[in-house]
């Protein structure tokens, strides 16, 4: 999960990295508000910038400066509702404008390929670090973290005379990059990313930017997380399949895919996507992995979910029986009919079932005995697909 620069601030102020003093406001009436204060606290200047998960903000007009109260309420007007990438503004963080000496990058991170930690550091920051990166690579340092030692001062000092950091800026960066080290390793994170660190014209180092990524795989151990969650961004489809514990992503076509195993689904959306071009582009309507072991009930849940979606016109359940056999499969969608229908939930748009792999035969037989209303069995998974498109096409 992606946090907003708003709420990477707020953590980094709990592990005591300095932040500019400054509060989210929604409308410009609450942005002027806080303008008032902030300019009342003694601050020349206020910026106000635009919060979305995305990169590029600045160039894209979504940061700027205000003088007085009446220009914060302009600019925040102004900004409010912006696109920017794609993204809808719906908040800005209004903050004390700092008095910038130097502008640095700094940033923390999983380094895959290396199966280790990265920290990357360069006296160039500022908005146009991707361009220093590809025309000066020697300005940007970067300086591997063993996770066994992680970020002492010493090693924090070290990664910021590597990035080239001036000396009366190395104390205050050390103290800033070793508390930047504790978020990231607290909270899990993969990226913890301050760009621009600057240096104030009064000699103090400070966070002016902050991207966070936590790792959602420690959900489990970070129960505070929960509640950095953004409502408006996530579907409410995927926040009631995980919920459920389902592996879920909505997308926007008319089939519904269930399929056991990662690897599957994904070609299974690839399968229906191509077989659609026939039917007038029926496409696939979400990505769902049962996973190995599913159980009727997790069946149920997966179809309940599948089909709570208005667009979905037909579904493709595709299973290869492996260490949960298709008789299996077979009894779990039997069941799940079942329990659906006590839920009041029954299933009312076609079902496409292709079924290989272990016990197959066996599995085909089960639903064939059922006689399930609307459930069709096709054994390949090319047929299947077209006969589900169809399905899709014909309900549409
Ligand atoms: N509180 C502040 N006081 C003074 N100047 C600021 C402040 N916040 C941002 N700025 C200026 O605006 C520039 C852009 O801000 P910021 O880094 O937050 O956005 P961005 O880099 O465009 O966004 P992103 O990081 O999403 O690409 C900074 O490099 C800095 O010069
Ligand atoms: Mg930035």
């Amino acid at each position: 999960m992606d946090l907003f620069e708003h709420q990477a601030k707020e953590l980094f102020a709990e592990y005591g990295v300095p932040v500019p003093t400054g509060k989210v406001a929604h409308t410009p009436q609450e942005a002027r508000a806080i303008a008032e204060e902030l300019f009342a606290a003694g601050s020349q200047k206020v910026v106000i910038k635009a919060q979305v998960k995305t990169g590029g903000r600045g160039k894209a007009g979504g940061v700027k400066l205000a003088d007085d109260a009446d220009e914060a309420q302009a600019l925040a007007e102004q900004i409010l509702g912006m696109d920017i990438k794609g993204h809808t503004v719906h908040k800005v963080l209004v903050e004390a404008g700092s008095a910038i000496a130097q502008e640095f990058y700094f940033s923390f991170l999983l380094d895959r390929a290396n199966r280790s930690f990265l920290s990357i550091c360069s006296a160039e920051g500022g908005m146009d670090i991707e361009e220093v990166a590809a025309t000066k690579p020697e300005a940007v340092a970067k300086v591997p973290i063993s996770a066994l030692t992680g970020v002492d001062r010493a090693k924090a000092r070290e990664i910021a005379q590597a990035g080239k950091l001036p000396e009366q800026a190395l104390d205050g960066a050390a103290e800033l990059i070793e508390r930047l080290w504790a978020v990231f390793t607290d909270e899990d994170a993969t990226l913890v990313e301050v760009n621009p660190m600057i240096l104030t014209t009064d000699g103090r180092v400070m966070a002016l930017d902050g991207k966070v990524t936590l790792d959602d795989n420690a959900d489990f151990r970070q129960p505070d997380h929960a509640a950095l969650a953004d409502e408006k961004t996530t579907d409410p489809l995927e926040a009631r399949a995980k919920e459920k514990g389902l592996n879920y992503v909505k997308l926007d076509g008319t089939v519904g895919v269930i399929g056991n195993g990662a690897g599957l689904v994904m070609s299974t959306l690839d399968v229906v996507a191509y077989a659609g071009e026939e039917f007038g582009g029926q496409k696939p309507a979400n990505f769902l992995d049962i996973g190995g072991g599913a159980s009727a009930e997790v069946m149920a849940n997966g179809l309940e979910i599948v089909l709570s979606d208005p667009s979905v016109k037909s579904v493709f359940v595709n299973v290869f029986g492996g260490i949960t056999a298709c008789d299996a499969v077979a009894n779990g969608i039997v069941t799940a009919y079942k329990l659906l229908a006590e839920r009041g939930e029954s299933v009312d748009r076609p079902l496409v079932v292709r079924l290989d792999g272990n016990n197959a035969e066996l599995g085909r037989k089960i639903l064939d005995d059922a006689g399930l209303p609307g459930v069709e069995r096709v054994d390949t998974m090319d047929e299947a697909a077209k006969r589900a498109a169809q399905l899709a096409a014909a309900g549409a």
